[in-house]
């Protein structure tokens, strides 16, 4: 149900946000505790995919198929051997946290059974490397990439098994590396995993059915969305719960979900428009956050997806309900979202009829150069806003945030810097506001493998020359800013003398 105050609430956001961004601020106008730090994740940095006992994920699946026009992450940025030298770069940027995942086929490379000496080794290292710099270790356990004799075995995410086998290798993690790691993460963008690996099968394990996605050869795009959602949620309560009743009282960190969040806007005033931005977010936001607030999906769901949405029992719900310390959001953009109910009189619906809603990219304040988003900070205090008014201000991590362009661009990329300074200044407005965000990661740290894309985009703070033999990093001008403003250094509008190193 869509009460009066809510919409009255989506209205009033999505006008008043845009006059309240600051233009100037420092990182010092932060609280303390406050973390900034940048980050990638396992597939798509480290490489070495067949190394020390590595066996391939849905990931290595999907791009040796030619499905990322031949781009792989065979060796991406060879991060596995060049972590010293990018922990390095971190320590001169001045990050003060690094968000990673962890490899679940290198760690236990057949998914269950044992444990791979050289994967724990590898993280190990790699961790100890962070602390001894003084870099706080977040780390996600699984950021898209199952290992593929899971997806073998029994079909993944799709299959109740994998609860079991998740919580088992979580565990090994949290043992292994919860002396040192006080941040845990259990899935990157899970909404956007089962909407591109299941509904329109755009990215591993790569299922969908006509007509709604193109070129797979199993899938049910009404139904599997739903069911591998259900699957994730249920296997991040009981990695979470193990880690809060086994762990947590003696290593003291935190654990979450991670899920990707657009801001919705209603295309017109009209009240169709209005009420179905209200559906966007019960959608995009309310499938994972409601059960992990209220214990159920959104009513709204229930009724759209009727049967093809697995209903909870009273104990999975008590077990989902609550099994957070903090949500993880990856924000890049705002979208228009108009009604379109029409979609609901099709017999066979996926997930995207289900939410019969149209959405249209917003332009930002003015429209952004091809390849690059708009900037749209006001988006940021919205997401925020709402997390602050309708789930009870959750402790929230900004995990991802950063501007795409082109691979190969310019080393100046004043696009990003542009939006890292929009974005940080809309974050300390909802800040100053009581929202309870408690840190802000910009992806990328480098120029890695994109998960949309292969190597024909880019994100990083630094460039990864390809072409070098021995993948060569440079900074872009966005290192240098984002450097400055960790550094404390005041950052008002973008001005030629704050880049001057
Ligand atoms: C997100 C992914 C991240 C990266 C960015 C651009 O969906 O989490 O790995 O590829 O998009």
């Amino acid at each position: 149900m869509v009460s009066l105050s809510l919409l009255l609430f989506l209205v009033l956001i999505n006008t008043v946000a845009f006059v309240l961004c600051v233009e100037q601020f420092n990182r010092f106008d932060f609280p303390p505790h406050f973390v900034f730090g940048s980050g990638t994740s396992a597939y798509q940095v480290e490489g070495a995919a067949f190394e020390d006992g590595r066996t391939p994920s849905i990931w290595d699946t999907f791009a040796h198929a030619g499905f990322m026009h031949g781009d792989t992450g065979d060796i991406a940025c060879d991060g596995y051997h060049k972590y010293k030298e990018d922990i390095q770069l971190m320590v001169e940027t001045g990050l003060e946290a690094y968000r990673f995942s962890i490899s679940w086929s290198r760690l236990i490379p057949h998914g269950r059974g044992p444990v791979n000496p050289k994967g724990l080794e590898f993280y190990n290292n790699f961790i100890n490397e962070l602390i001894r710099h003084g870099i706080q270790p977040h780390a996600t356990l699984v950021h898209s990439d199952l290992p593929q004799a899971l997806e073998d075995e029994y079909g993944g995410w799709l299959s109740r098994n994998v609860v079991k086998d998740f919580t088992v290798y979580a565990e090994v993690c949290f043992r292994n590396f919860g002396d040192r790691v006080l941040h845990w993460t259990t899935f990157n963008e899970a909404n956007i995993f089962v909407l591109g690996g299941y509904d329109v099968g755009i990215t591993p394990p790569h299922r969908c059915s006509p007509p709604f996605g193109t070129n797979c050869s199993k899938g049910n795009s009404s139904s599997e969305p739903y069911i591998a959602a259900h699957n994730i949620l249920l296997a991040h309560a009981s990695a979470a719960n193990l880690y809060k009743n086994k762990y947590q009282g003696r290593q003291q960190g935190f654990i979450g979900i991670n899920i990707f969040v657009y801001w919705y806007v209603p295309y017109t005033n009209a009240t169709e428009d209005v009420i179905a931005t209200q559906r966007a977010i019960d959608f995009y936001i309310g499938w994972f956050v409601d059960p992990l607030v209220f214990g159920d999906y959104p009513d709204i769901m229930k009724k759209n997806a009727g049967t093809r949405i697995p209903a909870f029992t009273a104990v999975e719900s008590k077990q989902v309900k609550g099994s957070f310390d903090f949500i993880g959001v990856n924000h890049y953009a705002t979208l228009y979202v108009k009604d379109d109910t029409s979609s609901l009189k099709m017999d066979n619906r996926d997930w995207n009829a289900d939410s019969a809603i149209q959405t249209i990219s917003d332009h930002g304040d003015t429209p952004p150069p091809p390849g690059e988003f708009p900037i749209t900070p006001s988006g940021l205090v919205g997401v925020l806003e709402y997390f602050k008014q309708c789930y009870g201000n959750p402790p929230i991590y900004i995990q991802e945030n950063g501007q795409r362009t082109d691979r190969n661009a310019a080393l100046q990329d004043t696009g990003r810097v542009k939006y890292l300074h929009g974005y940080i200044g809309g974050l300390l407005d909802a800040v100053r506001n009581g929202s309870n965000a408690r840190g802000y990661f910009t992806w990328a740290f480098l120029d890695v493998f994109e998960l949309l894309d292969g190597f024909e985009s880019s994100y990083g703070l630094y460039y990864v020359d390809m072409d070098s033999k021995d993948l060569k990093r440079y900074p872009k001008l966005s290192a240098h800013w984002y450097s400055k403003f960790l550094k404390g250094r005041n950052i008002s509008a973008l001005s030629q003398s704050h880049f001057s190193q």
